[in-house]
Formats: structure tokens, C-alpha cells, sequence
């Protein structure tokens, strides 16, 4: 027996320091939250049946993550805790009982309730008013340094208003992302082919550590404050209540809903009604705080093992969750012919507002998870603004349930899909596809493609409705007349429109070749294929293994653009936009003179913090250029995990290898 609880304790660590590194240093969560509680949860309760096999470094006494090494290390002067967590009611009630029996007051002060903002944990050092050093929470004891981001979060007072603020002290909150502006940002990613970012609190939390803060500042992040540690001065306030007024009167953003409550059952009210408003509100909230208001008692309540208080306690909120009937599997076309299938439901609430598509993800999804048409389906909205379908609900089958067959065929113009074997989607490969035509232009027309203003999606809509135009190269032979025909089209905005139309036609080739729509072509292979070969038609000549040659680029990517340029649609498509005179050149990056000046580097394995783009950038902008291969020639390998035969053949030639660490230190960045 005890055996069994030794192997399962192992596990489960396992599983957590798993979690925990995934989350914390990757962002990128690779088990549910809700999972994650439920495993640490039987941890515990292992733990405390065999004392003897709790250690003083299990996942259960850390507060858990890791620190990254790029960022300079801040060691919080108070440790940051987490909250216990409480799924029910009466796990509630019994941390009211816990609490009243360990301090028989604390019941008469009342709770102040706060919604829990699902975002990153922040820490803001000000020093007679004045913001010195802001941090991450990082493991609770020590984060990461990350002033310069955080200041460029509006919500963030660089100077306190008011007065009254102790000489020193550290104000707690939590960055969080809007969903609209997480949604932006991930829209823009996947024009720019960049994965998509799991859900807000990962993309809060990786983009506070971003190495330029125009980067951050882009992010438009949000910061509520609700916490205060005093290091030298007069306490703030003897109530919760009464420091969040106080934050709000020094500058700060206060979660709007915040309140205090006189009991338990008030607290009780208030969670049900926060929790019916839950899919409505602007930012994403896994559930509420609840806090004993009496600050003076928070000492005396005291933490359990260093790691939660006693005084505040996480209600938790039932993930967003819906069961209802899937009518039908849709197809869509993407605009570089990906064939996507998408769930068709029967419309239901779900979070607070009613939905009637999820996302399928792609065929495989569908056949692995055994989804079939007309089940009775599990939906959730976990973090994410687009709903998915979790699975089937198999009990309830009755028979009638239909098999689905991924369609032979591209639904929007009959062409037989194609699929390489080694992926997961499928693709209808006919360039001229009226079903790819309406995202094809808009992605042509977009502000980082050919960036013609005034032709967005409404625009598109219209020239395809009215037949002025079926592809992009019809675009450049539009005429002003044609256009002032049309519903919401004067003269002018006709003229305006016909001259971004022409301006685009100076774009730059790595514009041109982003704005096709290549399938894998985002906007840095782009860059790399232009800066490579210069001229498109040294491009259209290459071979494969020359286009795979090129950094960054890679024999998948190369096979897509040989595909494409192969192609008898697309290659006249090409011909017809060299016709119009777009420019088909690349102008010859100028010699920047860096400290890798000369230098010729290469990169393998997996690097800690940055990715191979990210750090090849950083290479060429410093003057280095990048190869494929090692040589003598090449002057130093950066090498990460799992970094293999290049890093042998390195040694072996006695080049130089350099860590992450060391490329940010020559690159004068901090590490
Ligand atoms: S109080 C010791 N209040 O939730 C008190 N935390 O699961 C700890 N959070 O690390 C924090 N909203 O990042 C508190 N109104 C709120 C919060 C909040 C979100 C986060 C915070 C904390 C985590 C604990």
C-alpha cells in the first residue's frame, strides 16, 4: 500500500514540476488550471497521510515557477503568496470555520470581495512616491526585473498622486490582458503566420518579459492594483476596503467591483451575481477573492507553510462549460486554402452570451475525439475568446449520430484538397478559389502586406459582390468610374482609393511575397526569401534546395513556395501583378556596422528564452550573418537544448559555441 503511494506521490510531483516549468517559464500551460488543482489536491492529501514521505521540496511547499535567465533577478523585500482555493460553498464555510477558530474575531470584521483577474502577478517598489522597480512574482521569493515594460502600462502611476503614501513600499497587482486586445493580438499574429498565444494570462505574463518595451507597449496590458506591503511608513489602512481606496486616490486602476460585505451570506450573494456577469465583463476572471477586511488580523491569521494566507481564500467559478447538439460540421476556406472544420450548434448560453459555432481545430481533431454530427457535445470558453468543442457525450448517442468525412473536395470551388502527409490540415490548392478570394485580398490590402488604406474588409466585400474584381491583380486595372457606381462611394474616396491602390505597386518584394499568401510564408520568411535573392525572378529560378538553403526557411517551407511558384494558376497570377509594374525587387539592407560585424553564426537547438527568429534577428541587426551549415568559416554556433550534429561538428572544427546568455551579454543586453 505504501508502496503504491510512494509511486503516486512521485508521479504526481512529476506532473506538477511538469506543469509548473510549462507555466511558468515556457507560458505556455500544458494542463488545465482545473487540472492542475486536482493534482495538486490528491498531493496533498498523500502528503498528509504519509508524513513520511513529504519532502521539504515538493511542489506542495513552493510557491511555485521558476525564474528566467535573460531578465535581471528582484527579490520581492515580502514573499508574493498565492491563495488557497475554495470550489464550493461549503469549502467556503469551512475556511470561515478554520479561520474563527484559530481568531474568534475575525467573523464580526466582514469580507471584502474582489473579482480574480485572470492575469500575471506584478510587484511595484515606489520610494516617496515615485515608481523605482517593478517585478514579476517569478517563485514567490525572487521575479524578474521588468521596470521598463511596466512602465509603459498607462494603469500604472510613474508618480503618485495625492499624498498620504508610506516612504517605501511595494504595491501588488495583477497584469492582465483585455480580451479585445488579446484577441487583436492574436489576429495580427496569425496574419504574421507567428503561433497563436494560448490564452491572456500567458500572453500577459510573456509579454511582460519581452526584451524591447515598444514590444510591451503595443500590447495595450491593463493593471489592477489590490495590495500593499509597507516597508518603511505608517500602514496604509486598517481595511482592505479602505487601501483600495486609497490605491484608487494615488492613481491606481481598482477592479470595479470590489466591495466590502458584512457576512458570509452577503459574500454568498455577491458570487452568485459576479458570477452571472462573468462572460460580460472586458478581461477574463477564473472567480473572486474573498479577503477578511480587519488588515490587523491578517498578521495574527498568519499563512499555512509560508505559501497562502489565512486571511484571503480563491472562489473558484466552474470553468465555462455548455452541453448542447451539434447540427452540422461547416468547412471553412482560409486564405491560403487551409480547409478548417468548424462545429455548427445549436445556439446556447455559454458564459454569458450565446454562441452557435466553435472551433474544430482541424480533420484529425474531429476523427481522434470521435466527433460525430447530430452528438450531443461538451463546449467550453476556457481562457480563450473563441469557444471549442471539448467532445462527444457518448452515453447519449441514440444512433442517429452521422460519421464525419472530410470533404474530397475544396466546398468553395470543387478542386480535389490536397494533404501532405506529415500535416494535420488540408488544403484546397486552386490560387484563384472564389472561397480563398475574400481573405486573400484583405490579407493582400493589410497595413504590413501592401498596405493599401481605405480597402478593408467591407471594401473587399463589395468589389466581390459587384464582380469589379475576382483576384488581386484585378485590383490595379480598377478604374474611378467603376468604383463611384458603387453604394458609399463618392468621387473622392473612389480617387483615394484607385491612388493606395497604385502607391502599392512600390511595395518592396518581401511586402509582395508576405501579401500572396504562400502557405508557412509569414512576414519573416518573407524577409528572408527577399533579402536571399533580391529580384522575384531569382526566386521563380531557384531551386528547392537552394530555397530551403536560406536561413530560417527549411525544406517544408521550401516545398510550399516551389509549389506555389510551380503552380499554372499562380504563376499567372505572378505574371498578371508583374504586368500592373509592382515592383519586384528588394532594396539591399545597408551595412549597419554592429559588434558582430563580419561575423558569420550559426544556430542549433532550442534556445531558453528567445526564439530562433527573435535571435536571429538580434544577430543580423548586430551585423552578423546567419548560415545554415557549420564550416571553418563559421565564427560561432549558439547552441541550445537538444542542440545535435552541428554543435558535434563545432567541436570538431574547434568553433566557437556560446549559450543564450552569453549572445544577450555581447549584445549588451541584460542577463
Ligand atoms: S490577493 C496574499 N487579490 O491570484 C494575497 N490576488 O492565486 C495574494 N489575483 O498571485 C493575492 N486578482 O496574481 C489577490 N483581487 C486579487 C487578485 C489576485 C488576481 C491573483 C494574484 C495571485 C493569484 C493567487
Amino acid at each position: 500500500m505504501s508502496g503504491d503511494a510512494r509511486a503516486e506521490i512521485a508521479s504526481l510531483r512529476g506532473q506538477l514540476e511538469h506543469a509548473n516549468r510549462a507555466y511558468y517559464e515556457l507560458d505556455d500551460p500544458a494542463i488545465s488550471d482545473a487540472e492542475y488543482d486536482i493534482i495538486f489536491r490528491r498531493l496533498q492529501e498523500l502528503e498528509t497521510a504519509h508524513p513520511g514521505f513529504a519532502t521539504p521540496d515538493s511542489p506542495t511547499r513552493r510557491v511555485g515557477g521558476g525564474v528566467a535567465s535573460h531578465l535581471p533577478r528582484h527579490v520581492h523585500r515580502r514573499p508574493m503568496l498565492s491563495l488557497a482555493n475554495a470550489f464550493s460553498d461549503e469549502e467556503l464555510h469551512a475556511w470561515e470555520e478554520r479561520i474563527t477558530r484559530v481568531l474568534p474575531s475575525t467573523r464580526a470584521a466582514g469580507y471584502t470581495v474582489e473579482v480574480k483577474i485572470d492575469g500575471t502577478a506584478v510587484s511595484l517598489t515606489y520610494r516617496n512616491g515615485e515608481l523605482m522597480t517593478g517585478a514579476t512574482r517569478g517563485n514567490g521569493l525572487v521575479g524578474e526585473e521588468v521596470t521598463a515594460n511596466l512602465r509603459t502600462i498607462d494603469d500604472i502611476p510613474l508618480v503618485l498622486r495625492g499624498s498620504g503614501w508610506p516612504a517605501l513600499m511595494e504595491v501588488r497587482g495583477e497584469v492582465y490582458f483585455t480580451r479585445i486586445a488579446f484577441a487583436k493580438l492574436n489576429a495580427r499574429r496569425a496574419q504574421d503566420g507567428d503561433p497563436l498565444l494560448a490564452n491572456p494570462r500567458n500572453a500577459a505574463a510573456g509579454s511582460l518579459r519581452q526584451l524591447d518595451s515598444s514590444t510591451t507597449r503595443s500590447r495595450r496590458l491593463r493593471c489592477f492594483a489590490f495590495q500593499v506591503e509597507v516597508i518603511e511608513g505608517d500602514a496604509v489602512s486598517p481595511t482592505q476596503h479602505g487601501l483600495l481606496e486609497r490605491l484608487a486616490e494615488w492613481g491606481f486602476a481598482i477592479e470595479p467591483h470590489a466591495g466590502w460585505h458584512p457576512d458570509l451570506a452577503a459574500v454568498h450573494r455577491r458570487i452568485v451575481e459576479l458570477e452571472g456577469s462573468l462572460g460580460t465583463l472586458p478581461f477574463d476572471a477564473d472567480g473572486v477573492v474573498v479577503k477578511v477586511d480587519q488588515r490587523s488580523l491578517h498578521d495574527e491569521l498568519g499563512t499555512i507553510g509560508g505559501r497562502e494566507p489565512r486571511w484571503a481564500i480563491a472562489r473558484k467559478f466552474a470553468p465555462e462549460v455548455a452541453i448542447t447538439r451539434l447540427r452540422d460540421i461547416g468547412v471553412n476556406v482560409g486564405r491560403t486554402g487551409a480547409l478548417t472544420p468548424y462545429a455548427v450548434l445549436e445556439p446556447v448560453e455559454l458564459g454569458g452570451v450565446t454562441i452557435s459555432s466553435a472551433t474544430l481545430h482541424n480533420d484529425d481533431n474531429v476523427l481522434q475525439k470521435d466527433i460525430r454530427i447530430g452528438d450531443t457535445v461538451e463546449v467550453v470558453r476556457a481562457g480563450e475568446v473563441i469557444p471549442r468543442v471539448v467532445g462527444p457525450v457518448v452515453a447519449v448517442r441514440d444512433g442517429s449520430e452521422r460519421v464525419f468525412v472530410p470533404p474530397a473536395a475544396c466546398p468553395a470551388c470543387g478542386t480535389p484538397a490536397v494533404r501532405d502527409p506529415d500535416e494535420v490540415m488540408r488544403y484546397c490548392p486552386n490560387a484563384s478559389c472564389p472561397g480563398r478570394a475574400f481573405e486573400g485580398i484583405v490579407h493582400f490590402a493589410a497595413r504590413d502586406t501592401m498596405d493599401i488604406r481605405g480597402l478593408g474588409e467591407e471594401r473587399v466585400r463589395q468589389l466581390l459582390d459587384a464582380e469589379l474584381v475576382t483576384d488581386v491583380a484585378d485590383l490595379y486595372a480598377l478604374t474611378t468610374d467603376q468604383l463611384v457606381g458603387l453604394d458609399r462611394f463618392a468621387e473622392q474616396s473612389a480617387s483615394q482609393l484607385v491612388a493606395a491602390i497604385d502607391a502599392s505597386r512600390q511595395r518592396p518584394l518581401s511586402a509582395l511575397l508576405f501579401a500572396l499568401g504562400i502557405r508557412h510564408v509569414g512576414r519573416t520568411v518573407a524577409i528572408a526569401l527577399a533579402r536571399h535573392f533580391h529580384e522575384l525572378t531569382a526566386l521563380r529560378e531557384a531551386g528547392e534546395e537552394e530555397i530551403a538553403g536560406v536561413h530560417g526557411v527549411g525544406p517544408t517551407i521550401a516545398n510550399a513556395v516551389r509549389s506555389y511558384l510551380d503552380d499554372p494558376a499562380s504563376a499567372r497570377l505572378v505574371d498578371r501583378l508583374t504586368d500592373h509594374g509592382l515592383t519586384t525587387s528588394e532594396p539591399r539592407a545597408e551595412a549597419v556596422g554592429g559588434p558582430l560585424e563580419g561575423q558569420t553564426w550559426v544556430l542549433t537547438g532550442s534556445l531558453p528564452t528567445l526564439t530562433r527568429s527573435e535571435a536571429s534577428a538580434m544577430i543580423e541587426q548586430a551585423g552578423g550573418t546567419l548560415g545554415t551549415s557549420v564550416s571553418k568559416k563559421t565564427s560561432v554556433v549558439l547552441a541550445g537544448e537538444e542542440a545535435g550534429s552541428k554543435l558535434d561538428r563545432a567541436r570538431k572544427l574547434g568553433v566557437e559555441v556560446i549559450e543564450e546568455a552569453e549572445l544577450l551579454r555581447r549584445l549588451g543586453r541584460p542577463a
